[in-house]
């Protein structure tokens, strides 16, 4: 064949993407996925509007390439947010279509898309694309054998295509990033709990156990085979940093603007190292500190574990390697004691003691007036040394009282932001309310993240003072 026959051929069946498709491994493991409710979570540009295709046309001609579907005819329809997004699935859709599969009945135009957003199949299969808005409304009696919902929906528009599908026990799959529109409450569903934007409505009033399957991956070579490394890293750079861990990790949350720790990014974050594993220094000791505020509301009370080493190879200041191992938030109701045994339990679960723990530094808040109106972090420092077997007058470290002069806080955030820029400052994976705290915390004197934010100032304040290593000036 020549070059000129192939391309003729070409033009003539553009249908190949479609005899192509390849999938990556959790675009695969979503196809074969035989749920009735799917969710394909993934990065910008990463195949989930080919894979929304793929398996649109798969139904609509019966034949699933990963599992059995539903006989033909049925009746399908595609939701889109906008006219313009709709128009980029239309063509990709004609695209994935084998055009001697056409109702001769369905009109195609590549500037206007499906005339009046149909498309049948000879075999009596038909599907409908539409927009958010009128066109929704306009389809609301059907009932449908599946939706396809192509980026985030609105909770209204997700109950109503739920609701369209329970007679047929049809299936909803739905491809996104998380960004645009708010998913708080797709996320809560996807964690088991029915969200407050959804209760009294159509399909979920008195519902309790609906539940999304979920696929979730992240922009690389392993999971886009179709890309090469230095494509995805092209496709990376691309995107600005903030935007990153939602269009790059398709993480649920980004960063929010405005935010104190702003010089927290991607890169503060490590994966897979156990506590002692990753260090610069061999030579060095790790020592071991925990934080905490003490709040008296349940999940206000908060307690981190970090591990530092000093390295004092370079001329003047030594650098303080910091990283956050753990934490923990105390549950409603628990008491100083319990808190006390919670924080042991997450020492130990990272594989360490509370007798590695070097010092601690708490909030300089007083028990209540049943314990004498005592010092927390002398009530703690008390539990701690019980805990370890020691007598509690004899403890092997102290909670301190943390430093809390004037412009405190501002001088906490500015040594906090000066150790996540020179990734001297790094929260393990595991830490995910640290994380949320740095990603999100603007200020607010009131709310959960507050605790956590003090936590991490106090320690770091606290560590740099006792490594006489600060580069910022103190204030007074
Ligand atoms: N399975 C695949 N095989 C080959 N190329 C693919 C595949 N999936 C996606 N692509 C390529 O990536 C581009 C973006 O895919 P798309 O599905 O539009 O991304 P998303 O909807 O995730 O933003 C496509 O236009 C195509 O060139
Ligand atoms: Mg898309």
């Amino acid at each position: 064949m020549t070059l000129l026959t192939a391309v003729r051929r070409l033009r003539a069946n553009p249908t190949m993407s479609l005899a192509r498709y390849a999938p990556g491994p959790v675009h695969r493991a979503f196809h074969a996925d035989p749920s009735r409710i799917r969710l394909l979570r993934g990065p910008n540009q990463s195949g989930k509007t080919e894979a929304g295709c793929k398996e649109t046309v798969d139904r609509c001609l019966g034949r699933g390439a990963w599992q059995d579907v539903k006989a033909p005819p049925v009746r399908g329809r595609v939701v889109c947010h906008s006219f313009k997004q709709s128009l980029v699935i239309q063509r990709k859709l004609w695209l994935s279509i084998p055009k001697g599969e056409l109702d001769r009945r369905t009109v195609f135009d590549k500037v206007l898309g499906f005339r009046h957003g149909w498309v049948g199949f000879s075999n009596g299969s038909e599907v409908r694309i539409v927009t958010v808005g009128q066109d929704m409304l306009a389809h609301a009696s059907e009932t449908l054998d599946f939706i396809w919902i192509d980026e985030p929906p609105s909770p209204d528009i997700y109950a109503e295509c739920v609701s369209r599908t329970i007679q047929t026990r049809g299936v909803v799959f739905l491809t996104l990033t998380p960004i645009g529109r708010p998913v708080g409450w797709l996320r809560d569903l996807v964690d088991g709990r029915l969200p407050d934007e959804l209760e009294g409505l159509d399909a979920f009033s008195g519902e309790v156990a609906h539940t999304i399957s979920e696929h979730h991956y992240t922009m690389s070579a392993e999971h886009c085979p179709w890309m090469s490394e230095a494509q995805v890293q092209e496709a990376i750079a691309a995107v600005p940093y903030y935007d990153r861990p939602q269009r790059v990790l398709a993480e649920w949350e980004g960063l929010t603007v405005g935010r104190c720790f702003s010089a927290f990014t991607p890169e503060s974050i490590v994966e897979g190292l156990s506590p002692m594993e990753g260090w610069p220094l061999d030579s060095a000791p790790v020592r071991l500190v925990l934080a905490a505020d003490h709040g008296e509301k349940a999940a206000h009370s908060f307690w981190m574990l970090l591990a530092y080493q000093v390295d004092r190879r370079g001329r003047g200041l030594p650098r303080i390697r910091m990283r956050v191992l753990g934490e923990y938030a105390n549950a409603a109701g628990a008491d100083d004691l319990e808190d006390a045994h919670a924080v042991r339990d997450m020492v130990e679960s990272l594989g360490l003691r509370l007798d590695h723990v070097d010092f601690g530094v708490g909030d300089i808040n007083t028990a209540g007036k049943s314990k004498g109106g005592r010092k927390l972090n002398d009530l703690m420092t008390e539990h701690f040394a019980v805990l370890m077997g020691l007598p509690p007058g004899a403890p092997s470290f102290r909670v301190r009282g943390a430093w809390k002069g004037s412009g405190s806080v501002d001088y906490g955030i500015r040594l906090v932001n000066n150790q996540f820029r020179r990734l001297d400052l790094q929260v393990d994976a595991r830490c995910g309310m640290m994380i949320e705290t740095c990603r999100h915390w603007t200020g607010e004197s009131s709310g959960k993240l507050v605790h956590r934010a003090d936590t991490l100032r106090y320690a770091v304040t606290e560590i740099l003072r006792e490594e006489d290593a600060s580069t910022v000036l103190a204030p007074g």
